[in-house]
């Protein structure tokens, strides 16, 4: 392990006072976007407060939901693998050992209620992220833990039981109880979250069946046409009669394109294309490539990304304003396993992370809830360029973050680690407890928390069938 250095220790002081300051990197000078990677991941962090004193572990305050506090540790266990830089490993370990939850599958108690499967895909991404990289075993620490390997597993295996056949030819539905909002709905995040782990396993372990997952994910993605000839992926469709989120057999689509749905695709293709030869690899070749130019061309003006949806309008919610952090983070990971990808993206990567960086300059005040260093504060729209959006938020700044630090991937990244490549972690193939509406009569009564959770649902739902016709009206 580094040492930390004078800066980080500064850096990480509690007490540290609020210096003007701006994210001005210099992009020829690997110290450059380091040191600006850090100060934008110090505003990050303090907006985490599961680390002060009678907070819960791994959890953001309001309004930002459990899936997201997943999404934003995965995003920590790569910014130490790319950077070295060793201040928030503690938080970050303790944040994800505290959420694994009494089956050691990312269903703990407090969440378990509210949690679709897209939830517990953000932290079983992390975990896999973790595996990867070999990120601090917990077998290393006195605290001790559950395996990050055995975490992914446990996920898999329980996805593997909610396939659903009876409805839509297969698929994974959003949601994992019948009485949430969405259990009627199939999705492109929910079955990303399913393929993109499967692949990542099935490189990582050498095990087949998950290999296999994945080509059957992908095939009902096909089939169902979430993902068409175009290679357009769509948000999903319900089913079933009475729902509020279509009728019929996922036949209407909605077309709704965000940046993590292309991404998260995008990566778990790239990792099948690894591993496979032959013709097989030649048709994970083809996708990979059709994934990448549809995103090229969707998502990015002038190779800078931004999230089509929302963002023109400025309708972004809390969550769909951090989804560009994670296309950064996949494309960054299809470049590590498709290496020809590269010419193509460290394009779209450059060019992106220039303009985010512009808009962390923002003068966001502790009354914005913005608490890093003054005149760091992350707006979202990097198209803009130079003049902050006037916005701050967790998902702007680790939106931002991703962009910076995910640019060098290809300069810092480590080695994807496995099984038989110096992977440290251990598995275990069958983690994981199947769970039914019926157990679910074992947890404690619902809390207003829960009920916040379930108008949340309803609001995403209602948003993304708002955003749904948005599209297409501007079409
Ligand atoms: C993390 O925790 C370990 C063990 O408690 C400690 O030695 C180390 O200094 C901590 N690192 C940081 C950055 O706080
Ligand atoms: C938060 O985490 C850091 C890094 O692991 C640790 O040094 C610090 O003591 C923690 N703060 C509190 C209030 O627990
Ligand atoms: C569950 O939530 C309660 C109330 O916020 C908290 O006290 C407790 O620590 C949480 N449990 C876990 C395991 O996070
Ligand atoms: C970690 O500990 C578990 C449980 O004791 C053990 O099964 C596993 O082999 C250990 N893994 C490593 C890498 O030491
Ligand atoms: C439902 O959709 C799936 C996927 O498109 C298809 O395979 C199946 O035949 C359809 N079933 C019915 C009853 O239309
Ligand atoms: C091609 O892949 C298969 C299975 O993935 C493997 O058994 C075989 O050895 C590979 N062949 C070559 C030439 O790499
Ligand atoms: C690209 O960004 C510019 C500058 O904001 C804007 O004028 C233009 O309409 C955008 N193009 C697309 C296709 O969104
Ligand atoms: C597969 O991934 C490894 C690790 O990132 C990389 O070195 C290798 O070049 C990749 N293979 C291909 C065909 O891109
Ligand atoms: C491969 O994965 C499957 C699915 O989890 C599991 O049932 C099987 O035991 C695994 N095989 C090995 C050799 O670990």
């Amino acid at each position: 392990m580094k040492p930390l250095s004078a800066l980080s220790v500064w850096l990480a002081a509690a007490t540290v006072p609020l210096a003007s300051a701006s994210v001005d990197i210099d992009w020829t000078s690997e110290t450059s976007i380091k040191a600006g990677a850090k100060t934008i991941a110090y505003g990050l962090m303090k907006y985490y407060t599961g680390n002060n004193t009678g907070d819960v572990a791994g959890n953001l305050p309001d309004p930002y939901y459990w899936w997201e506090a997943g999404a934003l540790f995965g995003t920590m266990v790569d910014y130490w693998a790319y950077t070295g830089d060793e201040s928030y490993v503690n938080e970050t370990f303790t944040a994800l050992q505290h959420q694994v939850g009494d089956d050691n599958d990312f269903m703990p108690a407090n969440q378990t209620k509210d949690e679709g499967n897209d939830d517990q895909g953000f932290w079983a991404l992390a975990a896999m992220a973790a595996a990867e990289t070999n990120f601090l075993n917990p077998n290393d620490t006195a605290a001790g833990g559950v395996q990050w390997l055995a975490l992914v597993q446990a996920v898999f295996n329980e996805y593997a039981t909610r396939w659903d056949t009876a409805d839509c030819g297969g698929g994974l539905r959003w949601q994992i109880w019948s009485f949430n909002t969405g259990y009627t709905y199939k999705n492109s995040i929910a079955n990303g979250c399913f393929f993109n782990l499967g692949a990542r396993l099935a490189r990582y372990t050498g095990n087949s069946t998950y290999a296999a997952w994945a080509n059957t994910i992908y095939d009902w993605m096909d089939d169902v046409g979430f993902i068409d000839d175009e290679y357009n992926v769509f948000d999903g469709a319900g089913f079933g009669t009475g729902t509020t989120t279509g009728t019929g057999n996922c036949t209407e689509i909605d077309q709704t394109q965000w940046t993590y749905n292309a991404g998260i695709w995008l990566h778990g293709a790239a990792a099948m294309y690894n591993i496979t030869n032959g013709t097989e690899q030649d048709k994970w070749k083809t996708r990979v490539d059709g994934l990448l130019a549809r995103t090229q061309t969707y998502f990015f003006n002038d190779s800078v990304l931004y999230e089509p949806a929302c963002e023109p309008e400025s309708a972004c919610t809390t969550d769909s304003l951090s989804f560009k952090a994670y296309l950064v983070r996949w494309l960054a990971g299809t470049a590590q396993l498709a290496t020809h990808t590269w010419d193509t993206i460290s394009a779209l990567l450059a060019a992106s992370a220039e303009h985010a960086a512009l808009q962390c300059d923002g003068t966001a005040t502790e009354a914005d809830g913005y608490k890093g260093l003054s005149g760091t504060a992350c707006g979202q729209k990097w198209v803009d360029g130079a003049t902050w959006d006037g916005t701050n938020g967790v998902g702007q700044q680790m939106a931002a973050l991703s962009a910076v630090f995910y640019s060098q991937v290809m300069a810092w990244a480590p080695s994807l680690y496995a099984d038989d490549d110096g992977g440290t972690s251990t598995g275990d193939a069958s983690a994981g407890l199947p769970k039914t509406d019926a157990s679910l009569t074992t947890l404690a009564a619902i809390t207003t928390g829960d009920k916040a959770g379930a108008v949340f649902l309803t609001m995403a739902t209602i948003g993304g069938l708002l955003a749904g016709c948005a599209f297409m009206v501007k079409d």
